[in-house]
């Protein structure tokens, strides 16, 4: 029997910074509205002529990664890409992350999952090493929403809320079970699937007919990103409670021996919601929405990286990522670090 311990933990983040105030030249917004729904004060966007792709991102934070865990690229055995602004609609950009890397031949599976997909990327390279299949597995989230997003005041009630960025994780085997990932839970309802979504490019619509569509109707909007807000928060504070009370259960845990809750960044007021369901005091919880916005698949990895960065935790203490969001998809993962 093997466990996955965490050994490497990487970020990078764009360095042009939006502002709420900025956001205002662009669309009807302001700084008070987007601060008291969402606690957002500012995000990071890549910028024309900056480099920063999707892949780029990954690499920039799986090389600080690799670096912290004393590892060379040559070491990765296998790579779980979590994206929903993949750098194009085919291939995935694992394959793109591990040209980069210049690790021929290794495999690059790419997960579609939007902000629950960090969450199942990590819990499909623990049983990648749990089996004994890989040894060293890159698990990352990179996104570019910046490029996507409608910033017009049509788009602003989901344009305020999305930042660029990218976290990566590196899984090693240990034989020390004890220790590593003890729980995880992975779950879907697609009933509500056009709750938050982003209709075209997809294979129902002929590529033709949305070009089509988009040059005669200048109101289509079926390309840029949906939500239906008050619908998806409501969901969202009832599953996260439920993802994380299904694997401190599966684990044998109960509520009050949790160290540190890493959610999936989506609004603060979320976090806090579930915060006060479980109990949890302020330090118990990791909260960096401020300064990124909702990074989607990076947002945990980004978030468990600052965290460490911070030494918010120490050996033994039990860590928990959990994340809901379009598919619905939800889940958590489990860790005794
Ligand atoms: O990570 C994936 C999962 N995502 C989530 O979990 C997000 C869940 N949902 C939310 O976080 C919140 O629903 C939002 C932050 C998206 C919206 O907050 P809300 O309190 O649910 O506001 P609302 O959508 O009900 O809109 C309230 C009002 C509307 O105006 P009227 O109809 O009351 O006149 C909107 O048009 O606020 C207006 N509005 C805005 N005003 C200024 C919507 N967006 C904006 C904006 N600036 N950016």
């Amino acid at each position: 029997m093997y466990s996955s311990k965490i050994v490497g933990l990487g970020k990078y983040i764009p360095e042009k910074v939006v502002t709420n105030d900025d956001l205002t030249r662009f669309m009807d917004t302001s700084d008070e509205w987007i601060r008291e729904r969402t606690g957002i004060e500012e995000r990071h966007w890549v910028e024309e002529g900056d480099g920063n792709t999707t892949s780029g991102m990954a690499y920039k934070a799986t090389m600080q990664a690799l670096e912290r865990a004393g590892m060379k690229p040559e070491e990765i055995d296998f790579i779980i890409f979590a994206t929903l602004s993949p750098d194009y609609f085919f291939p995935g950009s694992g394959v793109l992350l591990q040209d980069l890397l210049g690790i021929p031949n290794v495999g690059a599976l790419d997960v579609r999952n939007q902000c629950s997909g960090f969450v199942y990327a990590t819990a499909v390279a623990d049983q990648f090493i749990k089996t004994g299949m890989y040894k060293n597995v890159l698990v990352v989230g990179s996104e570019v929403h910046s490029t996507g997003l409608d910033i017009s005041t049509r788009g602003r009630g989901v344009a305020v809320l999305f930042g660029d960025g990218a976290g990566a994780m590196i899984l090693t085997r240990d034989s020390d079970t004890s220790r590593g990932y003890l729980a995880h839970n992975l779950h879907s309802q697609g009933k509500y699937a056009k709750e938050l979504w982003v209709e075209n490019p997809g294979s129902r619509t002929p590529t033709a007919k949305v070009i089509e569509n988009a040059s005669k109707n200048p109101e289509d909007i079926s390309y840029y990103p949906y939500m239906n807000g008050n619908y998806v928060f409501k969901h969202a504070i009832v599953r996260f409670q439920e993802a994380i009370g299904e694997a401190l259960k599966d684990a044998g845990l109960s509520v009050n021996d949790i160290d540190m809750f890493i959610p999936h960044q989506a609004n603060l007021r979320i976090t806090q919601f579930v915060q006060k369901q479980l109990g949890l005091s302020d330090n118990q919880v990791f909260s960096n929405i401020q300064k990124y916005g909702n990074t989607t698949a990076a947002s945990i990895p980004i978030a468990l990286t600052e965290a460490w960065e911070q030494g918010k935790f120490k050996t033994g203490d039990i860590l928990v990522q959990a994340s809901f969001g379009s598919g619905f998809t939800w889940g958590a993962n489990l860790y005794k670090w």
